[in-house]
């Protein structure tokens, strides 16, 4: 297939520059947390954007060249080519990377998933083959892969977008166990990409169509064996996460959740995405930061909003 990647038109983003980033790896308590020194912006051209399951969609762009490494729990911000009505860009967590595809002269293809849910996220669901976009990543700081212990994902909804990567990064390494939870069967994601990692994948519905009848942190001690080395990664709805952070911490068991916040720019700029950490260098105990350069993946008992009973 010929894509023609070789133009920018409106110049508000180059149609490919590399910032140098600075390697801002964290030690955050449960481990040491990857980020991809470089960030690229530029045009992508969309090869696919096929509808997975209800209101799901897996978006594939093809970029000019590499994408800089991409660390597991890393994501990307995607705004349109041709609408200057809506110029901010929305944060997508990076799915796969395929690198240098030969069906696409050697170039890289971004995957990403997304759910419905506004008016850009809707306007990508129209996005059809040779269409264009404006990308920038990868963005923030992704999970911990130097784990071996039992790895339990715990996602809800299209929570599982930033999973697949780390799967991949600890086939072999350790023991990956996916809970994830769905309204019902119409809107179950296929995870035929994590069984073929290995990854043991517990389905819950709400409506029990499929799998567990219930919420899916219902599943979380089953899968815990006492004593093993184990830790929780979870993302998906604010009130899921605080469920899996409360079994998590019932358990014993260190808690990370991978926020969606909302965000304006993804570089660190506009400070629209800032969360309260637990800071205890701070006076007031906490501290601002931002969700998509010191996150989207934070140590959930630092997180001062999950310490509340709700
Ligand atoms: C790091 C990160 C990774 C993400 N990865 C994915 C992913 O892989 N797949 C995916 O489908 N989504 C992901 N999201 C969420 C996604 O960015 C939002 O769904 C998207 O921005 C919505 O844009 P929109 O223009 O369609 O909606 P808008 O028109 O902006 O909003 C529509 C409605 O949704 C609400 N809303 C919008 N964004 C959010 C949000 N983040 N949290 C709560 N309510 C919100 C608004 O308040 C409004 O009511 C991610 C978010 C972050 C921060
Ligand atoms: S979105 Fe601008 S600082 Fe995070």
């Amino acid at each position: 297939m010929n894509i023609d990647l070789s133009d920018s038109e409106s110049g508000i983003i180059d149609s490919k520059n590399v910032f140098g980033g600075s390697d801002n790896s964290v030690d955050c308590g449960v481990g040491l947390f990857c980020s991809s020194r470089e960030v690229l912006s530029g045009v992508g051209v969309v090869i696919g954007n096929e509808l997975i399951s209800g209101f799901t969609f897996k978006l594939s762009i093809v970029i000019d060249g590499k994408f800089p490494a991409a660390a597991a729990g890393q994501f990307i911000m995607i705004r349109l080519f041709d609408n200057i009505g809506l110029l901010l860009g929305r944060p997508l967590a990076i799915y796969r990377v395929r690198r240098g595809d030969v069906a696409f002269g050697g170039n890289d293809v971004v995957e990403v998933i997304y759910f419905v849910v506004g008016r850009l996220t809707g306007r990508f669901s129209e996005l059809v083959v040779g269409s264009r976009v404006y990308f920038w990543g990868p963005l923030g700081r992704g999970f911990d892969v130097g784990f071996n212990g039992h790895t339990i994902l715990v996602a809800g909804g299209v929570g599982y977008t930033p999973f697949l990567m780390l799967a991949e990064c600890l086939r072999g390494v350790g023991k990956v166990t996916l809970l994830y939870g769905a309204r019902s069967a119409d809107r179950l994601a296929p995870l035929k990409d994590f069984a073929d990692l290995g990854v043991d994948v517990r389905i819950a519905t709400d409506d029990g169509s499929v799998g567990f009848c219930g919420v899916v942190t219902k599943l979380l001690p089953d899968v815990y064996e006492n004593g093993e080395s184990a830790r929780v990664l979870c993302c998906g709805p604010a009130a899921m996460l605080k469920a899996a952070f409360n079994v998590a911490n019932d358990l014993g068991l260190p808690c990370v959740v991978s926020l969606e916040t909302p965000m304006s720019c993804g570089l660190g700029l506009c400070y629209g995405c800032v969360v309260k950490v637990k800071d205890e260098n701070d006076p007031n105990g906490w501290s601002y930061k931002r969700t998509c350069v010191e996150g989207p993946a934070f140590d959930a008992y630092k997180l001062v909003n999950f310490q509340t009973a709700d």
